[in-house]
Parts: C-alpha cells; structure tokens; sequence
C-alpha cells in the first residue's frame, strides 16, 4: 500500500525501492562538533548559525535534510514541514531546483498519511524512518537495520568508513570512485544483513549519489570534493570553512541529476 501511495505521487522516481518492515526511530545527527557559524561567520545568505538538534527535535535518515534542519533553513524541530520549506531550503541552502525535491515531498507526505491515517500537509523528520519505504537497504552512511537499537537511522562511523575505505584518501571523487563505493555497500549488506532482510536499493542508491555529487562537485562532470562531503555526512554540517559556497556552481536541475544518475552507473 505504502509503494502504491509512493508510486502514485511519483516519489519512485526519485527513491525507489520498498517492501513493508518493523518500524524504526528517529535519531539525530552525529555529535561532536561546535555550533556557531562555521568559521569565519559569513555562512551564506539565508543561513541560520549551525545547532545540534536540541531535546524534543527530530531528524532524519537523509544527511540533506538533517542539514538544513541545523541551520533552520527547515524547522529547526525536524517537524511540520511543509513542501513549500522543503523548496525554499534546497533552493537558498543548496541551489538546487523544486523538480529536484518535488517527488520526494509528495512522497514523503504520502507517507505520513499511510503512518498517521490523517490527510498530511506536513510531515515530521523522523516520520521517514520507517524502514523499506523511502528508507532503504545498502546505505553509505547508515545502518541497515539494528533490531531492538532503533539507531539505523543515524549515522555511522562503522558504515561510512567502508565507503572511506573504498575511496583510499583520494581528494576528488569521481564517477568511477562514487559507484565503487555505491556497489562495495550493495555486496556488503547483501552478504551481512540478517537473513530475509536485505532489498536492494539500486536507483535509489544511484540518485543519492548523484545528489551529493552535484552538491559537492559539478552538476555535469562529478569530480566532488572528498573532504566536503565527509564533512557533511558526517556532521550533518555545510562545509563552509573548506570553502564551499550554495552558489558556486549552476543549479542543480531533475534532468541534471538523471543524466548525472546514468553516468554513474555506467561508470565501472
Ligand atoms: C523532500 C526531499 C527529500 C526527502 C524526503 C529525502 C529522504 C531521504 C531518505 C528517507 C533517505 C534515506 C535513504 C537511506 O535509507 O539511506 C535519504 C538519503 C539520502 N538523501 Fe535525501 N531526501 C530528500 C532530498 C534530498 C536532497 C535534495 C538531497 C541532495 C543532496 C538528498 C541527499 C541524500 C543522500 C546523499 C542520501 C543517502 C544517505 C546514505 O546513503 O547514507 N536528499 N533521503
Ligand atoms: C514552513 O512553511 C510554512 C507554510 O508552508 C511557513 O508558515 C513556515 O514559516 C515555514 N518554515 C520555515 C522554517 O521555512
Ligand atoms: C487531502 O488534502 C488535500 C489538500 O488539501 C485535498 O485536496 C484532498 O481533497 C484531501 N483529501 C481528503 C481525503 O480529505
Ligand atoms: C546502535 O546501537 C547499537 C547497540 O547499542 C550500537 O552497537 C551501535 O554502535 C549503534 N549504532 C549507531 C550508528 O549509533
Ligand atoms: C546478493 O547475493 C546473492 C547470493 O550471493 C546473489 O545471488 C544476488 O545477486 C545478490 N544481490 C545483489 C543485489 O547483489
């Protein structure tokens, strides 16, 4: 039901995957870092000062989102989001364009109506931790499933090291590099997830790494910043004293990323 409502509003086309699953549990980003602007202050127009969600605030198994929730660019609460936020964040924080958000919105709404029975305008952040929905297996940053912990959503130093691994210190990553580690995570929770658990997450794997390419590198040729990205999945965090600006480079469109998405794939 959850994929036909998914299907329905086109959400498929930019996460696809699914099959239904015990629920799952919110979680905020990895600690550690300070708040405050990130050095130097000048964090871009729009930008609140980076905050660790407080008690009470939720977020949730997208790096992009949770980002934007600590800059309250989206509800610093992780809740009542709406698909106007959702355009305006992505638009001022990441230059990114509404055809690249809009299905996920709607879908993400649809979910909230098949987990609440209620008729949505908003959402909450840790509503998309439901597990097989828009959450999927063969994650680069988090767990796949972690029964009875209920943290599969957060990050993990344990999942995004294999990805490091994969990539050996190299300072740009390319086409080549970004669907090595993308396939390294697919065989990995194939062979070590609990029996009967795993589904794999291709497209959907496919087009998160087309995102953090065009956010991090060039909307066309890849070649992303390896020390920005880690930042980011990390932290949950802009990288913004390594130099990265939202508007550096041209917007990122839907066509961008699925041309971008083919390339990737290709790319062995
Ligand atoms: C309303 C818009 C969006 C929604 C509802 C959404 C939702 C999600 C969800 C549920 C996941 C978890 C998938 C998993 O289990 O790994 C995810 C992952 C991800 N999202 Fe988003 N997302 C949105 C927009 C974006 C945008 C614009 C970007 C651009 C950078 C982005 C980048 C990513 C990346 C890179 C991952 C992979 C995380 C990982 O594999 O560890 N998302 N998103
Ligand atoms: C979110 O959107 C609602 C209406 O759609 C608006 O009232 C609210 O100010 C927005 N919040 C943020 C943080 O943009
Ligand atoms: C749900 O909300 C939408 C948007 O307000 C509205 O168009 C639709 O008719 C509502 N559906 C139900 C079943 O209430
Ligand atoms: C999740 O919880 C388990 C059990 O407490 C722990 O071993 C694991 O490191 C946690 N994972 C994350 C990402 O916090
Ligand atoms: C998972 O592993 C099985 C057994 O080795 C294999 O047949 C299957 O093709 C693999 N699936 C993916 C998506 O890699």
């Amino acid at each position: 039901m959850l994929l036909s409502l998914l299907l329905t509003v086109g959400a498929a086309s930019a996460f696809p995957q699914q099959r239904g699953g015990p629920g799952g549990h919110g979680g905020s980003g990895f600690g550690g870092h300070e708040g405050g602007q990130g050095q130097g202050g000048q964090v871009g127009a729009g930008f609140g000062p980076f905050q660790h969600p407080g008690p009470g605030d939720v977020r949730s198994p997208c790096p992009a989102l949770n980002t934007l929730a600590n800059y309250g660019l989206l509800p610093r609460s992780g809740k009542g989001i709406t698909t106007e936020n959702v355009t305006a964040a992505f638009a001022i924080g990441q230059n990114f364009a509404a055809d690249t958000v809009t299905g996920a919105a709607a879908g993400a709404l649809a979910l909230c109506a098949s987990e609440t029975g209620e008729n949505c305008t908003s959402w909450d952040l840790d509503m998309l931790d439901k597990p097989h929905a828009i959450e999927h297996d063969n994650s680069l940053s988090r767990e796949d499933y972690n029964f009875g912990a209920n943290n599969n959503t957060v990050f993990s130093p344990r999942i995004w090291g294999q990805v490091l691994r994969v990539w050996h210190g190299a300072p740009i990553i390319d086409f080549k590099l970004a669907n090595a580690a993308r396939l390294d995570r697919l065989n990995v929770a194939n062979a070590t997830d609990a029996p009967g658990w795993f589904v794999p997450a291709v497209a959907g794997g496919i087009h998160e790494t087309a995102f953090y390419l065009s956010l991090f590198g060039d909307p066309i040729e890849g070649n992303a910043r390896q020390d920005w990205i880690d930042v980011w999945f990390q932290q949950e965090r802009m990288p913004f004293e390594l130099g990265w600006t939202a508007t550096q480079r041209q917007q990122i469109t839907a066509a961008g990323l699925t041309a971008m998405s083919a390339k990737i794939e290709a790319a062995t």
